[in-house]
């Protein structure tokens, strides 16, 4: 019997792979990877002796359904191979790891988790937005945006004087901001959007919630994104002038309330 590693590969950057994510890479049979996982790992994978098998790949919009990526699994552990499930931030974050370790378990296969630094936390901070500061709210909420999660109460969250952090928020910006402010939250809460965060590719869109979803569609802004509701967007602008993250790459700033739009 093979053993199945469910790995978090981060946000992005690859030099924020954990240790043992890395360790437990390199002795992998096969690596079973989503698109999330961003380009630079896929290389660094290339040079690993693992088959690598591209689960999250779109060919014609069809990806590997949860459930063949679940019985694929557990055919490669049956077969003695050490498998690697790697995805994307944390396993545990909006990413289906849990269920992927339910059916594991169901199936009598041996596996072990090695969480990964998620993006609903190192994206805000990449952009120069700590997600909890004492001067601001003393709360920090997840949020999967998906128009399917309808049970959020709305109204608690746009109460609890907390900082929100959206994952796959993007399709559905308009409800959810029309949601908040229904629901009692301040028109003028600072909004960030950070797009392909952690990367070369990193865009980061400054507004509030009255103004944002104009703006998203002005710079027809895509997923991945994560949206940051809440006061501390506000450090962004004492913190990003000194911010050396992804100081070697020229990314994209729009800050909207200031009109330094370029
Ligand atoms: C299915 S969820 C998986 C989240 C993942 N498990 C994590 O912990 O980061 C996918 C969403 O995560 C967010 N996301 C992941 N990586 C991102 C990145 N590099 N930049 C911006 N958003 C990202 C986006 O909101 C995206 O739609």
């Amino acid at each position: 019997m093979g053993k199945v590693y469910i790995v978090g590969a981060g946000p992005g950057d690859p030099e924020l792979l954990t240790v043992k994510a890395l360790k437990v890479l390199r002795k992998a049979d096969v690596i079973l990877y989503d698109e999330l996982v961003g380009d630079e790992i896929k290389e660094l994978l290339r040079t690993t002796k693992a088959e690598l098998i591209d689960v999250g790949k779109r060919a014609g919009r069809h990806k590997m359904k949860q459930d063949e990526i679940n019985e694929l699994m557990v055919r490669l552990a049956k077969e003695g191979k050490i498998v690697v499930r790697l995805k994307g931030g944390d396993p545990f974050v909006f990413g289906r790891g849990g269920e992927e370790l339910e059916y594991l378990a169901e199936n009598g296969i041996p596996f072990e988790i090695v969480p990964g630094i998620t993006s609903a936390i190192a994206v805000p901070a990449y952009a120069g937005i700590p997600i909890t500061h004492r001067k601001f709210d003393p709360a920090v909420v997840f949020v999967t945006g998906r128009e399917w999660r309808e049970r959020l109460n709305w109204k608690a969250l746009a109460n609890l004087n907390a900082t929100i952090v959206i994952l796959m928020g993007i399709s559905n910006l308009k409800n959810i901001v029309r949601r908040l402010i229904e629901n009692g939250k301040n028109p003028k809460t600072p909004v960030a959007i950070i797009e392909r965060g952690c990367s070369r590719d990193q865009r980061v869109l400054v507004s509030d919630l009255e103004k944002v979803v104009e703006i998203a569609e002005k710079e027809k802004v895509k997923a991945p994104a994560i949206i940051v509701v809440g006061d501390v967007v506000r450090l962004r602008e004492k913190l990003a002038r000194f911010l050396q993250n992804l100081k070697d790459f020229d990314h994209a700033d729009v800050d909207c309330r200031d009109d330094r739009s370029r």
